[in-house]
């Protein structure tokens, strides 16, 4: 049994007992206080009644005609003169009848009889009073009495009745606690256990089939969580272990080339051009070293993106001026096409990586004498640019891994060509953090197609 369970079933047990206690009060106190006054109401009639039949004939035969009836029922009767004298009475009388006759002498009841004794727990009897009165004159009284034990017993069986049901519920509660703790509380105590693990950093969390209820939804987000952590934690051992990698490389190139130049028989013009690579070398590694602090604040969502209206044209202009030099060296033409009218709301400077790269890859991966073309667009929802090339192409199983950060189609290719794949994820890191799309479309020998839209409403 565990902790919750009780907690649950102590609950429903305090909760279905109050009902119960509100319940016994109000049935049982409504039904005995009806009963009990239905019983007075019929008393005092009967006592009126006789009060009439005394009023019509007040002789000593109808007196003892009275007291007669009364001997046989149940009630029981007193018939007093005007002076409180008894003229009349059934017989046996209940204990303590005579006594509140006595007591009531000289009292002037009302005509339509009076209650002079309540039900009261400690007295074995109620009582009603009714005057007999001739020609408005007062000759004496009825006093009419009725054993309480019919009343007694009616009572005892209802709160008989309410401790069955009592014990019922009681008994009902603690089956009620079994099953929370089988049904409720059950998976909750599996998610706890699969939460401990996936904190030991054991990602191997099974929690079975889910029902469709918030616990069921509870448990599904559980496990998309594990596994979510599971692929994270395998992407970042992955990133971890391709980041040494490539570091690696140039450090090697550094401490190699290093060790050669130290060396004093190099003639002046080995020992600059080994300098040469190794200005290079470090370059190249602070680049890397600069992207990939860029792609962890990117991930983190740490940067401000401070987005301003850009006028499309000239602002894609400018950037693909820097290209000038290298696209004749290379024999590259490009075609540039953007209505002038469209107007984007970016972060200018961020969004200057995202064609620097793309140009950059159109530009690495392309032969001499191909076209490359930058193409905006103004669509009604959104504004889409794109750039394509007629270089080598990618796979299409490499396709969709190429804005995986650190994933180049030829890991051998990477010193020449001088990339290290974190162009596109940058590319795509960025595209996103605007709320737009990028998409990729290649085929090996066909060049490749670049697409970003952007939603004009944001
Ligand atoms: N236009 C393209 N034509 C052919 N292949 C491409 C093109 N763009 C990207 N690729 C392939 O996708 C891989 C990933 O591109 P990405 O820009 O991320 O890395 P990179 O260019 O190798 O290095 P970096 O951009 O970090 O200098 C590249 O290595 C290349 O193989
Ligand atoms: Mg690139």
């Amino acid at each position: 049994m565990n902790r919750i369970s009780i907690k649950l079933g102590l609950l429903f047990l305090a909760f279905i007992l109050l009902i119960e206690i509100g319940l016994f009060f109000y049935l049982y106190t409504g039904l005995a206080d009806t009963r009990i006054s239905e019983e007075l109401e019929s008393l005092r009639l009967r006592g009126n009644s006789h009060r009439e039949v005394l009023e019509k004939h007040h002789d000593s035969p109808t007196l003892s005609h009275v007291a007669l009836m009364e001997s046989e029922a149940e009630t029981d009767v007193i018939i007093t003169d005007k002076t409180g004298k008894v003229i009349g009475s059934s017989h046996p009388l209940v204990k303590g009848a005579r006594k509140t006759v006595e007591q009531w002498e000289g009292h002037s009841f009302r005509y339509r009889g009076e209650i002079i004794q309540e039900y009261q727990k400690e007295k074995s009897y109620i009582a009603t009073a009714s005057p007999i009165k001739i020609n408005d004159e007062n000759v004496g009284t009825v006093y009419m009495f009725k054993n309480t034990k019919d009343i007694q017993d009616m009572i005892f069986r209802l709160q008989h009745h309410f401790y069955i049901v009592g014990i019922i519920s009681v008994l009902f509660s603690i089956i009620t606690v079994f099953a929370l703790s089988k049904f409720i509380t059950l998976p909750l105590i599996r998610m706890k256990q699969a939460t401990q693990k996936l904190s030991q950093g054991d990602f191997s969390v099974k929690l079975g089939a889910h029902s469709r209820d918030e616990l069921g939804q509870l448990g599904t987000s559980i496990q998309t969580l594990s596994n979510e952590l599971h692929r994270l934690k395998q992407e970042r051992n992955e990133f971890l272990s391709s980041i040494s990698h490539e570091l690696q490389t140039p450090l090697m190139y550094l401490k190699g080339y290093a060790d050669v130049a130290k060396r004093s028989f190099n003639s002046e013009e080995e020992r600059n051009n080994h300098l040469t690579i190794i200005q290079e070398e470090a370059q190249r590694l602070s680049q890397l070293v600069k992207d990939l602090f860029q792609l962890a604040r990117l991930d983190q969502h740490t940067f401000l993106i401070q987005k301003q209206n850009v006028k499309l044209y000239p602002y894609l202009h400018n950037i693909i001026q820097h290209f000038d030099l290298a696209l004749k060296e290379k024999d590259i033409q490009l075609q540039f096409d953007c209505p002038q009218a469209i107007e984007l709301y970016i972060d200018p400077e961020r969004f200057q990586q995202v064609i620097l790269n793309l140009l950059d890859n159109a530009l690495k991966y392309s032969e001499s004498g191909t076209q490359i073309s930058v193409r905006a667009r103004e669509l009604p929802t959104k504004v889409t640019i794109t750039l394509r090339d007629q270089g080598i192409g990618i796979p299409s199983t490499d396709l969709p891994y190429v804005f995986d950060k650190l994933y180049r189609v030829e890991k051998s290719r990477s010193r020449k060509s001088g990339g290290y794949g974190l162009g596109l994820s940058i590319v795509k890191e960025i595209v996103e953090a605007h709320e737009g799309e990028v998409a990729i479309k290649s085929g090996v020998g066909k060049g490749t197609t670049v697409e970003i839209s952007l939603r004009k409403d944001v």
